[in-house]
């Protein structure tokens, strides 16, 4: 992959992003393949070409050094790639505020709506040790990854944020946990990257860039995005399926990135996708990759999130369903959908909102309000707490609400765990 004429936030006063390439060399222009344009106009590519990645790999060990945790690892591959597009670097003041106060980016990024402060956190003393245009290295836990060229640093009131971002500074939400716990200040600046993470499913990474020529070569005109932190069941594979009636195909887009300890494991809820996938869906429909963000729990703001990001990827539709991205009792069942559906315009993504789905036993099948007749009592209902403790119990769960081959998949994997 190239380096690419991306924008970067160098001229905060002008009011359209100033082409910079992310190596030193700018390859010629491209068009990205799909029907829609990324967010920003432009796919970003920050992932510097192999030959300037290793002379900057080289240098960086000369560098100053932030870590990046498990998020700021997710972070750097989504801003790499242009997941994240048009974001070309961590969150400077001025669009940190905006996006608090006015879920949209500053004027240096064109004011696009974005929902999520993607900050660097870093310790106030080393941030403050730190000058203006300087080059640091950010570092994973398994050696440097890219290099941020320092604009700016600035110190984030951790409450106000919890509550802009999650609506609310209570510490049991585990997104406000987490922002609550790093430290204050932010460093901010355009990246350049040296290397991807070490992916745990090689053969299901595919960038936007792939995603979209993989999109172009199927012919598809359509598709839908779905994503999900949880084992598939028969309320995921009911509105997927509805989905797929109505577009060409359909982008399974389960999360891979860092998600709360008690949420089933990545590699078990991919098994449950490729079992579901092989056995119940037609093979040329249905593209199954992995999408390597981090869970936020931010309920409706995240959901703008996932949305704008699987534009990126070239979706032209994006499912959202009952308490998309939600945790707890902390957000309104339809919260989400709600705003996704608002701002579905600026978003540039056609909404596909779905009402809560269930199994009914009267009509024999999946349905939702909007098409069932039935009271609660023929309805199948159970809460992902009570399925979590029936797998621990090595149980699987009923028909009605897995399919067999993923429930005994399920069973086996969860048995015995304790979180
Ligand atoms: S999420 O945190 O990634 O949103 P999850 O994997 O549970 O969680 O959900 C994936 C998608 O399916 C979301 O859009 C969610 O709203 C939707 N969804 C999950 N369960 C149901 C259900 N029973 N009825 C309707 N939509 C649902």
């Amino acid at each position: 992959m190239s380096g690419d004429a991306a924008p970067t936030r160098a001229d905060a006063s002008s009011p359209l992003p100033a082409p910079v390439p992310a190596g030193s060399r700018t390859p010629p222009p491209f068009a990205e393949p799909g029907p829609v344009r990324p967010h920003g106009g432009r796919l970003i590519q920050r992932l510097l070409p192999a030959d300037e990645a290793a002379l900057e790999a080289g240098r960086a060990v000369e560098l100053r050094a932030l870590p990046l945790d498990a998020r700021g690892v997710s972070d750097v591959e989504m801003i790499a790639t242009g997941a994240m597009s048009p974001l070309v670097g961590f969150l400077g003041r001025r669009d940190y505020d905006a996006v608090l106060q006015t879920m949209h980016l500053g004027p240096a990024y064109g004011g696009v709506v974005w929902s999520l402060p993607v900050v660097l956190p870093a310790e106030l003393d080393v941030a403050r040790g730190l000058r203006d245009g300087e080059d640091v290295a950010l570092v994973a836990p398994d050696g440097p990854m890219a290099i941020l060229t320092v604009e700016e640093i600035f110190v984030r009131d951790l409450e106000r944020e919890a509550r802009a971002v999650y609506g609310t500074t209570d510490p049991s939400h585990p997104g406000v946990a987490t922002t609550l716990a790093q430290p204050k200040a932010a460093v901010a600046g355009p990246i350049r990257v040296l290397r991807l993470p070490v992916p745990d499913f090689p053969e299901l990474h595919l960038s936007p860039l792939q995603t979209r020529q993989a999109m172009a070569e199927r012919g598809w005109r359509t598709m839908a995005g779905f994503q999900t932190r949880n084992p598939v069941h028969r309320a995921h594979e009911y509105i997927q399926k509805c989905a797929l009636e109505i577009v060409d195909g359909l982008l399974l887009h389960p999360l891979v990135g860092q998600t709360k300890s008690d949420d089933v494991p990545a590699p078990t809820r991919i098994r449950s996708y490729e079992v579901l996938f092989q056995n119940y869906y037609p093979q040329d429909r249905v593209l199954l990759a992995v999408f390597p963000a981090a869970m936020r729990y931010a309920g409706p703001r995240e959901a703008v999130f996932h949305a704008l990001c699987r534009k990126n990827y070239g979706c032209t539709h994006f499912i959202v369903g009952r308490d998309h991205a939600g945790v707890g009792g902390f957000y309104g069942a339809f919260d989400a959908q709600r705003l996704v559906v608002e701002h579905a315009a600026e978003i540039g993504i056609t909404p596909l909102p779905f009402e809560n789905a269930f199994f009914c036993r009267r009509c024999d099948g999946m349905a939702t309000i909007k098409t069932c007749p039935h009271p609660e009592a023929d309805r199948v209902s159970l809460s992902g707490t009570a399925v979590r403790e029936m797998l621990r119990r090595g149980e699987t769960p009923p028909p009605e609400y897995s399919r067999p081959e993923v429930g005994r998949l399920l069973a086996e994997a969860m048995r015995g765990r304790t979180e």
